[in-house]
């Protein structure tokens, strides 16, 4: 998720290490490290905290050696910590290795190795790496890496180094970035590009499935049976801004366009390989446990809330146990009825979000169990909860969130599914439909991405109009509220989302000629009722955009414009409708000229109350 580079050459390895690094800081990171080769033994330094904190540690104490690996951690499994930080190394100080992503089968990989010996000092997945790399090592480093790589299942950016081996640095990659930077009688490896460009903007960009063996004299790029691949030059032409954007003009269009990755990792070893259940290896909840849970709360803020409504219609909809959802800001002041029976879940993209910690520690003292679900890895709110689900999405920088929610929205679903195992509230079937519609959804969160033109056109067309409304029934007005937050956010259009059928009750009086109203109409068990809700805007001449199924042919009747996502489970279109509103609202912001990744008056994490 966060920060990998590597160096081989005639310099001094660690100082392109740490610099390389600090040009990676923008990302967000718990902690850092460095392990460099001085010829004959491999030294690794670690620190929890910013990098400024390895350096400290370090002083003028820096590794000596000629090759070397560095990596930011952006913590996955277990909490930042200086143990916890990458690089790990084997039993023996032999191997080391720096990891970005998630390693899914880590579990039954540790167990193994620990039954033959191999002592573990980390809480992380990442460290059974360098242990099986020890394990099956026959005194071939590429054979055993190889090896090493048919073994594991997850997402993954990965660089091995060896002392048995000098000299060669070998990296390969599955769903995360790596990118090989080519030097004159050196050569750089980085998980994204600013961390090279000062160096070299010659490079090869590395596909899933390859691995590259790096040396200061050549790189050798393979598949994992060791049968060569010919690569083409891949020049940058970004400057060091763009770069960060990874060649997108926002933080925020880049993490839009990393959801179908974010969504694959929050289901990364949720799922029973035979596709019939969820796995939450995290909360091993029994029929006791869930028999004795009488209420949900879902608390959170913003988009968080959000997502936490949709989390309420899974769970009542599922596992048929009552929810309330609450903003965080209102829940503590409304003297909230809580026992023992009471499951309170905490939804944060940060971890940080001071109201909602507010509302959780609240919760606790009222005597509720609790539940986070967070995106960061020992934030408040994680260390503050009785148990943590996390949505695995990888940092996310831009103030508006989206990644964020749509992982939320993944979780949400999970817990649903998870509690109706184990109730028995949900058939079988049913759950194998979910399951299975579930892991359709990255690939069409992609495909929904592939056709912007028309939102654009949308965005300049009615980017310059002062109100807007979002209808919606059921799930489809969640997410107008999301959508609505979103354009509001960044593009400082007065929006407004309402239940279709709430309109006729006082705001059908706003709704004018030429004013736009996005219709979201994806809820079969609602549908007919929308249409009627449309066809009320539309006497009144609103401009109705439509948000539906590709599937629907009748919404084109009566909507101005309709966008069309793919076909999927009506439970699961939130996933998909809520794209083409985070767009609409990006490119709205830009028709308008204003500053997308910081908007005016905005924090990304709101520490005040
Ligand atoms: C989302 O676009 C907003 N920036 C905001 O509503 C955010 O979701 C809210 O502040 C909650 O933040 P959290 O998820 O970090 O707790
Ligand atoms: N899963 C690994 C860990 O938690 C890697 C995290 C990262 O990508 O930084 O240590």
């Amino acid at each position: 998720m966060c920060g990998i580079v590597g160096y081989v050459g005639d310099r001094e390895a660690a100082q392109f290490l740490l610099e390389g690094l600090t040009k990676l800081e923008y990302r967000g990171y718990d902690s850092a490290g460095v392990a460099v080769f001085d010829g004959e033994n491999i030294r690794v330094e670690k620190s929890v905290g910013r990098l400024a904190e390895l350096k400290e540690k370090l002083g003028g104490n820096i590794p000596v050696g000629t090759m070397g690996i560095g990596h930011t951690r952006w913590a996955t499994h277990g909490r930042p910590s200086d143990l916890n930080s990458h690089p790990h190394t084997d039993c023996a100080g032999d191997f080391v290795v720096v990891h970005n992503g998630i390693i899914e089968n880590y579990l039954a990989l540790k167990e193994e190795l620990v039954k033959k010996g191999h002592k573990f000092l980390s809480e992380t997945d990442t460290e059974v790496l360098p242990h099986l790399l020890e394990e099956v090592y026959d005194g071939d480093f590429e054979a055993a890496v190889r090896e090493v790589l048919h073994r594991i299942e997850g997402s993954y950016s990965i660089v091995f180094m060896s002392r048995r081996d000098p000299g060669k640095l070998i990296c390969s990659k599955q769903d995360n970035p790596l990118v090989i930077g080519l030097g004159k009688g050196e050569n750089f490896i980085a998980s994204d590009i600013p961390a090279i460009i000062a160096h070299t903007r010659r490079t090869y960009i590395l596909s899933d499935g390859e691995m590259a063996v790096v040396t200061k004299v050549g790189v050798s790029i393979m598949n994992y049976a060791g049968v060569p691949i010919r690569k083409k030059v891949f020049e940058v032409n970004w400057n060091a801004e763009a770069a960060e954007k990874g060649g997108f003009e926002h933080f925020m269009l880049k993490e839009i366009h990393e959801q179908p990755k974010a969504v694959r990792a929050t289901l990364s070893a949720r799922i029973e390989k035979d596709e019939s259940a969820v796995v939450l290896e995290e909360l091993a909840w029994d029929k006791a446990f869930i028999d004795g849970v009488h209420r949900i709360f879902i608390v959170a803020c913003g988009t968080a809330y959000h997502a936490g409504l949709v989390g309420k219609y899974y769970i009542e909809n599922m596992a048929r146990i009552p929810v309330e959802c609450d903003i965080a800001s209102e829940f503590r002041y409304r003297s909230p009825i809580i026992d023992d029976h009471t499951l309170t879940i905490v939804v944060s993209q940060s971890g940080e979000t001071i109201d909602t910690l507010a509302a959780l520690k609240e919760a606790k003292r009222l005597g509720s169990k609790t539940l986070a679900v967070t995106n960061v890895v020992g934030s408040s709110i994680a260390r503050e909860a009785d148990q943590v689900v996390y949505t695995w999405a990888g940092p996310e920088i831009a103030v508006a969130s989206t990644k964020a929610y749509t992982t939320q929205l993944i979780v949400m679903l999970l817990l649903g599914l998870y509690m109706a195992q184990i109730r028995g509230s949900l058939p079988k079937e049913r759950i194998v439909e979910l399951v299975r519609g579930l892991k359709e959804i990255p690939t069409q969160i992609s495909r929904t991405l592939e056709d912007v033109d028309p939102i654009k056109t949308f965005a300049r067309q009615y980017g310059f109009n002062e109100h807007v409304f979002f209808i919606g029934r059921s799930l489809d007005y969640d997410v107008a509220l999301e959508g609505s937050l979103k354009l509001k956010e960044i593009s400082y259009i007065h929006a407004e989302a309402y239940a279709a059928g709430e309109l006729k009750h006082g705001t059908l009086a706003l709704i004018v000629d030429s004013l736009p109203v996005i219709a979201i109409a994806t809820q079969k068990s609602v549908y007919e009722k929308t249409l009627s809700n449309i066809k009320e805007v539309k006497a009144r001449d609103a401009v109705v955009i439509g948000i539906a199924s590709v599937t629907d042919t009748e919404l084109e009747k009566y909507a101005d414009h309709v966008i069309k996502v793919p076909e999927t489970d009506e439970m699961l279109i939130p996933l998909l409708a809520v794209v083409p509103l985070q767009l609409l609202a990006y490119y709205a912001a830009i028709t308008r000229g204003c500053d997308v990744d910081k908007p005016r008056n905005l924090a990304k994490s709101v520490t005040v109350e």
